[in-house]
């Protein structure tokens, strides 16, 4: 079987790899002439571990190749993975604009008969749209077919979530597309992957309500940080507490900045958008209130610092390290990344920011070129009246808070990911302050054992 990937970002290229990997000949195609040279070296332009490797070792053995033509594609694969970009548009709707545009012109350009398969995000109702525009553009003699295989790879994890899902959903409306889908994933399904085989409205809905429920577990934890914040209750231990339930389970109850990133802001509001346009808007009220807790997260670290920087000696205009960019570890992904948001909007209200991050300072600087980039992390550091600790990158846990404050020239640091040890922090004269719990330096009492208001369990939690 014959397989073309359409789209090549942080989706199209992993999948594309990770067909190779199972077997097929794949061609992979976009419209960014500069990244499909770039992959047909056998080069990976963001960053994901364990791509590179996959990438290379099958470029060499010429199973996986790249080209921007997509009569090229349309004469050669049985399947085409429909891989494109749907980001956020007018009214937070998603904008198929990328969709449309590979339909039109894949469709018309076919000579043999096919099967299409949508990964792409999209609003439910759009494959229903799109078999009625196949059939219209479809060359006579030629049978094409469409279905829905959502794809639910985190970034970071991507080859792996690729090669081993947890789980497949095929959106079918023949026999023929379940059957093709079950020959492209035997080896997952061979492995214990579960199937889920659904109509095309389901399988859509599957990943946007995936997402959704995820970004309302982390903005539930977020609002119960905020109650946290008010009573000296930890969140971090509440959280603990609550994931011990397994019907509500300890993942994604990660309390500090919010959720950024490329798909959970842009499928929440996109699922309020399409609700609205359905007529059926109070379906998911609720999840305004999502989205706001999580913008709240990052006024809370924007009006925090502020108000340290003016303690400072009223000085706004204060020295300001942030420690991450990248909208999670494991990615130089900056698409709505909490991290850059809250940096930004410390430089516009005059702070000078210095930024960090492992792996994301290239592709911050690309859209924030006005904010400052340090190479090193004790270049960002250095002489900073405030730290921000706002991507949990293992780098900074193993940072040493002595060294740190020998570098930097305040002691206050908003550790916004709850991911760094506050024990070390405070032991070394740190100001330490986190999201959702009070964190107090221990009494100065020879004699009593050490307390912390509130953390009394944090180092062991
Ligand atoms: C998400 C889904 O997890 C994935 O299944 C889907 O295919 C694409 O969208 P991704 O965007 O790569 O994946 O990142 P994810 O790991 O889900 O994290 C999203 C955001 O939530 C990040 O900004 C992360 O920092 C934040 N987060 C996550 C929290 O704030 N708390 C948590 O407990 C977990």
């Amino acid at each position: 079987m014959r397989i073309s990937v359409i789209g090549t970002g942080y989706l199209g290229a992993t999948h594309a790899a990770g067909m190779a990997e199972l077997g097929f000949e794949v061609v992979g195609v976009d419209t960014d002439a500069a990244k499909i040279r770039s992959l047909a070296r056998g080069e990976v332009p963001f960053f994901e571990p364990g791509l590179p490797g996959l990438l290379r070792t099958h470029v060499e053995s010429g199973r996986l190749r790249f080209t921007t033509d997509l009569a090229e594609a349309a004469a050669f694969a049985d399947i085409h993975f429909v891989c494109v970009g749907t980001p956020q548009g007018a009214n937070g709707a998603a904008n198929l604009d990328y969709l449309h545009a590979v339909i039109d012109d894949l469709v018309p350009a076919l000579t043999r008969n096919c099967l299409i398969v949508g990964k792409s995000t999209v609003p439910v109702g759009t494959a229903a749209a799109l078999r009625e525009r196949i059939a219209v553009l479809t060359p006579d003699g030629i049978t094409v077919d469409l279905a829905w295989n959502p794809e639910f790879l985190r970034e970071g994890h991507g080859v792996h979530d690729t090669l081993h899902p947890n789980r497949l959903v095929f959106g079918t409306t023949s026999p023929g597309a379940e059957w093709a889908l079950r020959e492209v994933y035997a080896a997952s399904i061979a492995e214990g992957s579960p199937v889920v085989v659904t109509n095309l409205p389901t399988a859509e809905l599957v990943k946007v309500s995936a997402n959704a429920f995820l970004a309302t577990k982390i903005s539930f934890i977020n609002a119960m940080a905020e109650l946290c914040e008010l009573t000296g209750g930890d969140v971090t231990l509440l959280a603990d507490a609550l994931g011990h339930d397994d019907r509500i389970g300890r993942k994604f109850l990660g309390a500090g900045l919010g959720y950024g990133g490329g798909c959970l802001p842009k499928d929440v509001r996109a699922l309020i958008a399409r609700a609205d346009e359905l007529g059926s808007g109070r379906s998911v009220d609720f999840l305004h209130g999502v989205d706001a807790v999580n913008v709240r997260r990052r006024d809370r670290v924007v009006d925090e610092t502020l108000s340290l920087l003016r303690r400072s000696g009223s000085r706004v205009n204060g020295r300001v390290a942030v420690l991450g960019a990248a909208f999670k570890p494991l990615s130089d992904d900056v698409r709505d990344s909490p991290a850059l948001d809250v940096a930004r909007r410390l430089h516009d209200a005059g702070a000078h920011v210095t930024v960090y991050d492992p792996q994301a300072n290239v592709s911050a600087r690309s859209v924030a070129p006005e904010l400052t980039y340090a190479a090193n992390v004790n270049a960002a550091l250095r002489k900073a009246d405030v730290v921000l600790h706002l991507t949990e990158w293992a780098e900074f846990a193993d940072l040493d808070p002595t060294e740190v404050r020998r570098v930097a020239r305040g002691s206050v640091i908003i550790d916004a990911r709850n991911a760094l040890d506050p024990g070390r922090w405070l032991a070394a004269g740190w100001d330490f302050r986190a999201l959702g719990r009070v964190v107090e330096a221990p009494a100065v009492v020879s004699s009593a054992p050490a307390r912390r208001t509130g953390t009394s369990s944090v180092s062991s939690a």
